[in-house]
């Protein structure tokens, strides 16, 4: 087994861009073992892997529980341990909130399968190797959608929320052996944000901290509650105060 030592080892969905991606470089240059996954990214979760010794891809799309029992699997196999898990992969829907035919059962089971029940999956596979490293700790990417009444569409606030409770549900029940956090990022440039110029003109103008949020923003903060000793069940908002003027 390669690196069998004290280094700790973090599984980051959806880090092959994006906020998962800054998540993964902060915490490899804090010392960490990272596993990066994607749903589909194998070239830049290979490149990624290839910069360093530390670091090993393994695809799966989390709404999958046979692909996170593998990725949790590669952890192991590589490292023998799983110290911390940032849930990160996600996706959305873009539906007006108020189109209330626009959104089909089809979409809510899209949204729902990915945001809430793969995380809950990959929860559910890593828990044994968490729960060994005690502490072990999980950090799930929420969002200001899930703490106010807004977002791409319905189905997306609501996975949100779903995380926000989730977490605070995880933090009553796992401890002491496993500390449960969320971060809600506010608007963060990102593949995903890239043609909401608009918005983000908006933010930059009315966030009290008059910017738009960066990855390494939100990867400060879970690096924060990556080591955090007396937190859990908590979110922690990352949106430079937007969630208090909208
Ligand atoms: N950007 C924002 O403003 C913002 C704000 C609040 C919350 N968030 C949350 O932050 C998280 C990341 O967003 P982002 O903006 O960084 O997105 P992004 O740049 O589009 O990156 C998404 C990453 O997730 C992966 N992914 C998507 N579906 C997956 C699945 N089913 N299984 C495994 N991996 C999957 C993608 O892999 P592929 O490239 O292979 O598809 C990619 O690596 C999401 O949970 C999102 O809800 C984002």
């Amino acid at each position: 087994m390669a690196g069998s030592d004290d280094k700790r080892v973090v599984i980051v969905t959806g880090s092959t861009s994006g906020i998962g991606r800054g998540v993964a470089e902060l915490l490899l240059s804090r010392g960490w073992r990272v596993v990066v996954n994607s749903l589909s990214d194998d070239e830049t979760g290979e490149s990624m892997a290839a910069s360093s010794d530390d670091m090993i891809y393994a695809r799966g799309d989390i709404s999958s529980a046979q692909d996170c029992a593998q990725v949790v699997a590669a952890a192991v196999a590589t490292w023998g341990r799983i110290d911390g898990l940032v849930n990160n992969a996600g996706t959305t829907a873009y539906v007006d909130l108020d189109d209330i035919g626009g959104v089909t059962a089809e979409v809510w089971h899209r949204v729902l399968d990915v945001n809430v029940i793969g995380t809950w999956q990959m929860i559910s596979a890593a828990m044994p190797h968490l729960k060994v490293a005690a502490p072990g700790r999980i950090v799930n990417i929420a969002s200001v959608a899930g703490l106010r009444p807004v977002g791409s569409s319905v189905p997306y606030s609501v996975s949100k929320v779903a995380i926000v409770h989730m977490t605070s549900i995880l933090g009553k029940v796992l401890g002491p052996d496993v500390l449960v956090n969320a971060v809600a990022p506010g608007l963060v440039e990102t593949a995903w944000t890239e043609e909401w110029g608009a918005v983000k003109d908006d933010v930059a103008a009315t966030a009290p901290l008059r910017r738009i949020g960066h990855p390494e923003d939100i990867a400060a903060a879970c690096d924060y509650l990556l080591n955090t000793t007396y937190t859990t069940g908590e979110c922690i908002a990352v949106d430079g105060g937007m969630r208090l003027v909208i």
